[in-house]
């Protein structure tokens, strides 16, 4: 029997943490669609080999994880604006023989900000702390909602100066105050909003940052989630609000099951599940 299923999954490396098959298959059933999605493992230089083969296999699209983001730009062969300006594909759509990347972390980031957090950007003072390719992976979609002001830090300064250089004229299109500030003279300035992107709370280790950045009327967001990070602790302790980042995991997932299937799931329903589990 003919399967008419359309087949997706995700690769990583390590990829057996994965949400992303539990996260599509709710849309799925919720959109009633049929498809199915696993997740794979690729070894780390084979990416670009494993991704040829499920071309091969017909697979109508994939979502990539670390640490494969990068290869993943340079495989596709059309490239969306979001991805283009990141220089970072997380959804591949395989269509008419072209390889198309995609990268909706900013959009997934914003859309938890602004639609299930509540967290308007427009006028608002936003520091994002890191400066490696989960920052700049969204850095772009932050800019396009014109808060007054967006400063990057980071423990390696000068990666920071880098991106701002590299992003400077989207700031300037969209009238945003792009700053670079030391770690060590943030508690002088207030920010509405802290986000983490730094990979401390992947691995476990304390981010060096002084508590007193955070206020009680700040948000402080952990990109990671389903963890109690230094960070949020930190925060917690000056009684700011604190978001981890299951929210941006659904709504990155959503807009790349709207690239593939053209439908805008719901997530509220999925962010709920999930973290009920
Ligand atoms: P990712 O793709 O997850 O962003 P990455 O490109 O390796 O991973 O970047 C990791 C980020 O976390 C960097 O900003 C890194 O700071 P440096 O540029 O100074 O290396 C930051 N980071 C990692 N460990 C850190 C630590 N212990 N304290 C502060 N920042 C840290």
């Amino acid at each position: 029997m003919t399967d008419l299923k359309k087949h997706f999954a995700v690769i990583g490396n390590p990829i057996h943490h994965s949400l992303s098959p539990q996260i599509h298959r709710a849309f799925a059933k919720e959109t009633g669609l049929h498809i199915e999605y696993e997740a794979i493992l690729s070894p780390l230089d084979e990416f670009k080999n494993t991704i040829h083969k499920l071309i091969a296999q017909k697979l109508h699209g994939t979502n990539v994880t670390l640490p494969f983001k990068k290869e993943a730009y340079e495989l596709a062969n059309q490239h969306s604006n979001h991805a283009k300006i990141a220089e970072a594909v997380n959804t591949l759509e395989f269509k008419d023989d072209q390889i198309i990347g995609h990268n909706t972390d900013g959009i997934g980031l914003v859309r938890d900000l602004e639609q299930n957090l509540n967290t308007q950007l427009k006028h608002k003072k936003i520091l994002l702390i890191g400066a490696g390719g989960a920052a700049e992976g969204v850095i772009y979609s932050m800019l396009e909602k014109k808060p007054s002001e967006l400063t990057l830090t980071n423990r390696t300064i000068e990666k920071s100066h880098v991106i701002q250089n590299k992003m400077d004229v989207h700031a300037k299109s969209f009238n945003v105050n792009l700053n670079v500030i030391e770690i060590a003279r943030l508690p002088h300035q207030y920010f509405d909003l802290i986000i983490n992107a730094t990979s401390t709370s992947l691995n476990n280790t304390d981010l060096a940052i002084n508590h007193k950045v955070f206020h009680k009327s700040s948000l402080a967001y952990d990109m990671m989630y389903g963890k109690e990070t230094s960070f949020i602790k930190k925060a917690q302790s000056q009684d700011s609000k604190t978001s981890d980042g299951l929210g941006m995991l659904v709504e990155q997932a959503a807009e790349a099951f709207f690239i593939w299937h053209h439908i805008q799931p719901t997530t509220k329903s999925v962010i709920e599940s999930l973290r009920s589990h």
